[in-house]
């Protein structure tokens, strides 16, 4: 599926992300790889173009190998290169640890093993589940999505994750149940950034909402891996969720709990500024920011510069209209 016209010159064929035909093995760590920081973004994911090296303490912060996983066609083509794993993994907005976008040192105090994910409220079927249950019962593939944050940034991200509607068809939302609120891990204690100045007075702790129908839909999707790889805490270990049509602030990371509810629920950055911030959030080149244009968004890591913040047009829903522009007719 190619979304957007054919990339200019400029842009060097796709890499192949993942192996296939592979088997899906948990807990393999490629420890001499990591250990040598060696072209490790591209190369544990399968071969990039371009040979990079990565800083060798950030390189032990990335997952171990999930083998065995299939990218799904319909979307192994997102139009634009996928953003380096170097850049992806080091540049990351993650409050609970701090409020700036080099956290995925503190991040690494998240605690993860072991880890309960609730799924609760006007269901048949309240389940908790813990990572092996997530990874055994619902079949992973990998995704390729464009990713673009409200502050107008964006990448391509490799995720490997499975349908947050598989999820919804094990536990049976009722039939009264509308929005799904889902509740990020908080623990003051380990997650220094509401301690610091700027985020003491935040809502916590990170909480985002869906309505039943965008949940079903096929694009919204929870990650447990990336590049890969199993999520490193950075980018929101062990399961995060992936909107890809909305803005990234939709994804919350490290979620503990869904609930199925009836009225729409208070999420964190609504609650906080609600006219810079809707519930709804989708990706609208033509609806400013209160405090910016959204008309055009810069790529991250596109060029071997770090950030060279090349300018392309923003796409309405973010190039996925075909999927989803009739959940908002
Ligand atoms: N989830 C939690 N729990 N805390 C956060 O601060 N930041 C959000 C989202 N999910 C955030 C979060 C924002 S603003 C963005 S843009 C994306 O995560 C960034 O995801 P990435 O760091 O994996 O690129």
């Amino acid at each position: 599926m190619v979304f957007f016209k054919a990339p200019p010159d400029w842009q060097r064929p796709h890499p192949r992300v993942t192996s296939e035909g592979v088997f899906w093995r948990r807990r393999r760590f490629m420890t001499s790889l990591i250990g040598a920081g060696v072209g490790l973004a591209a190369a544990s994911a399968g071969g990039c173009q371009r040979s990079t090296t990565m800083d060798a303490d950030l390189a032990r912060t990335l997952g171990e190998p999930l083998l065995g996983v299939s990218r799904n066609r319909a979307f192994a083509d997102a139009g634009r290169e996928p953003t380096l794993q170097q850049y992806a993994s080091s540049y990351n907005n993650f409050y609970e640890f701090g409020g700036s976008k080099n956290i995925w040192a503190s991040a690494q105090a998240l605690p993860v093993d072991p880890w309960r994910l609730e799924v609760t409220g006007l269901v048949k079927n309240p389940t908790t589940y813990d990572l092996d249950d997530l990874t055994r019962r619902f079949d992973l593939e990998e995704r390729i999505y464009r990713f673009r944050c409200v502050e107008a940034w964006a990448m391509v991200v490799p995720w490997i994750g499975f349908p947050m509607r598989a999820l919804m068809a094990a536990v049976e939302p009722t039939a009264a149940a509308k929005y799904v609120r889902f509740t990020s891990f908080y623990d003051s204690a380990v997650t220094p950034g509401p301690n610091l100045g700027f985020a003491r007075n935040l809502p916590w702790p990170y909480t985002e909402g869906l309505t039943v129908d965008e949940m079903a839909n096929e694009l919204a999707f929870f990650a447990v891996g990336v590049y890969g790889r199993t999520l490193p805490k950075q980018h929101g270990a062990p399961i995060r969720m992936v909107v890809p049509w909305k803005y990234g602030f939709k994804g919350a990371k490290s979620i503990v709990k869904i609930e199925f509810v009836a009225e729409q629920p208070a999420t964190f950055w609504n609650t906080l500024t609600p006219n810079e911030y809707k519930f709804e959030a989708n990706v609208e080149p033509d609806v400013p920011h209160p405090r910016w244009s959204q008309k055009k968004e810069r790529l991250v890591g596109e060029s071997t510069a770090l950030f060279s913040w090349e300018e392309q047009p923003t796409v309405i829903y973010n190039g996925y209209g075909e999927w989803v522009a009739g959940l908002y007719g």
